[in-house]
């Protein structure tokens, strides 16, 4: 991805935020990412449950929707090389700074969305974290995945139940409201997946209105057959 283009068909300068898209909400939301508690706990989590389903020790992975790279370097440790990846600028120019001030050598940063391009799989392992429902073509996203992992490989998705649009209110309209977990599963055996398992990994907690509402978050494991 180059520079974006902004909707006045002018060329944004990637420190410009747009505040009608996606790339444009989090580049502003980059810096404070990771002193929210809330994405820190549901990183926990996730890496904690992908920790006990999968074989990690040494795979090479690709985060996709990466942002600030919360998972990515939660599971550094476990993994062998793996490629953070997001459209944001502000998101990859602060995992980018988090990788050179870390010294951590096996993360690397690249600002591409879920076209993937740019990117040079295969890889063992392909991931996200609420990042899912900002795909406007999960269904294109899941067989481009699939292309990208080795055979026996694994994909894990962490990502919203299915709520009634509340998470996100009423100004973010460009999004999926988390997803059912037997419609995704139909849509990851078409894509070719199998052995598809779901797991509540996390509850957050967010105001809406005057309540704390619950939003279940599932950790959902695929795999790529060993032969296609
Ligand atoms: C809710 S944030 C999650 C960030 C990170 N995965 C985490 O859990 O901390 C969603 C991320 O998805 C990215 N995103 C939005 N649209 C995307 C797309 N079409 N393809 C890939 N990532 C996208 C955003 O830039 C943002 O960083």
């Amino acid at each position: 991805m180059g520079k974006l283009l902004a909707e006045n068909g002018g060329v944004m300068e990637s420190t410009q935020t747009d505040e009608s898209t996606d790339a444009g909400r989090f580049d502003r939301l980059a810096k404070e990412w990771d002193v929210a508690p809330m994405h820190l706990d549901r990183t926990r989590d996730v890496a904690n449950l992908m920790r006990h389903k999968l074989a990690l020790s040494g795979r090479e992975a690709l985060e996709v929707g990466a942002g600030t790279g919360l998972l990515s370097f939660a599971l550094a440790a476990n993994l062998g090389r793996i490629l953070a990846t997001d459209p944001s600028a502000g998101m990859v120019d602060v995992l980018k700074g988090k990788i050179e001030r870390s010294g951590i050598g096996n993360i690397k940063a690249l600002r591409t969305d879920d076209s993937l391009e740019g990117v040079a799989g295969p890889f063992d392992l392909v991931m996200s974290q609420m990042a899912l429902h900002h795909i406007k073509d999960v269904d294109m996203f899941l067989r481009r995945a699939l292309t990208m992992i080795r055979q026996g490989g694994d994909i894990a998705i962490a990502d919203l139940d299915t709520e009634d649009g509340s998470f996100h209110g009423g100004e973010v309209t460009d999004v999926h409201h988390g997803f059912d977990r037997e419609d995704l599963g139909r849509r990851l055996a078409s894509a070719g997946f199998e052995d598809i398992a779901f797991e509540t990994v996390h509850v957050m907690k967010r105001p809406v209105g005057e309540a704390m509402v619950d939003f279940p978050i599932f950790l959902c494991v695929a795999k790529v057959p060993q032969s296609l």
